[in-house]
């Protein structure tokens, strides 16, 4: 909660914004800084346990340290900062915790409406502190968040037809820029559904657990079961698991 706390306190501060992949994939000063703070908290608490956090691991592919007999740490210490530079409030901390490839616990705190979502594996899903669960609403009651990038538009992409054929089944679909903060809002049944590509590890993994331990489904686009290091990642509130995962894959031409 104090790692979100100063993200807000501290937004007057950030510097230049600068660019990792291309000019959607940002990074800032605060972005570091409060991933050094947390990762030297963690580390002084215990000393013995691997971190995977974003700012360090960019351009890294190979997460082993999740698969192993050692509880791993996997820290985004802003996910959403195209938001957070624009001041949208829609941003959040998430950290979870991994051993033998197993989440075994996770949090997201949104600092701006001070919630803090919280999970361990086995123990159920947490909204400050009162049990959470997932919605229970049909497809054309739903509405789903997703996330896309430049590159994902630019081509002959089948993405641009999934879309388009979820858009015409379900109530909404948003992009709401905060993969973390989309998976806690599955997790206690604001929203329905989930799904975007190409993740990486520490945008989802607390929020994997939240949706699981909230009663709800995790699978890959075709439905098979999700690996953390792949990071295609489709979550929903088990009632419309099949129908997304149908409307994604048959996200073709004649949409
Ligand atoms: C991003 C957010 C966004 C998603 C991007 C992520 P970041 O994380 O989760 O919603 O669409 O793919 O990279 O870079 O703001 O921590
Ligand atoms: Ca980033
Ligand atoms: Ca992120
Ligand atoms: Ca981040």
């Amino acid at each position: 909660m104090d790692a979100g706390q100063w993200l807000v306190n501290n937004r007057y501060r950030m510097e230049a914004v600068h660019y990792k992949r291309n000019h959607l994939d940002v990074v800032t000063n605060i972005d570091q800084q409060n991933e050094a703070r947390i990762t030297e908290r963690i580390k002084a608490a215990f000393p013995d346990h691997q971190i995977i956090s974003e700012e360090s691991q960019f351009g890294h592919t190979n997460y082993s340290s999740l698969d192993e007999d050692y509880y791993c740490w996997i820290v985004d210490p802003l996910d959403g900062t195209v938001n957070y530079v624009h001041d949208f409030t829609y941003y959040c901390v998430s950290i979870g915790v991994a051993k033998k490839g197993k989440l075994v616990a996770g949090v997201v705190y949104d600092p701006n409406r001070k919630e803090l979502f919280s999970a361990v594996q086995g123990k159920g899903a947490y909204l400050n502190g009162k049990r959470i669960r997932v919605s229970e609403r049909s497809i054309k009651q739903s509405v789903g968040h997703t996330g896309y990038t430049a590159a994902d538009w630019s081509t002959d992409s089948p993405l641009r037809f999934e879309f388009s054929k979820c858009y015409a089944r379900l109530r909404n679909i948003k992009i709401a820029g905060s993969a973390g903060l989309d998976l806690a809002y599955t997790a206690c049944g604001r929203i329905d559904a989930f799904w975007q590509r190409s993740l990486s590890p520490w945008d989802i993994a607390a929020g994997i657990l939240l949706v699981s331990e909230a009663g709800g489904r995790i699978t890959d686009f075709s439905g098979q079961a999700f690996d953390l290091q792949q990071g295609n990642i489709v979550a929903t509130n088990q009632v419309i698991h099949e129908k997304i995962t149908e409307l994604l894959m048959g996200g073709t031409r004649d949409a």
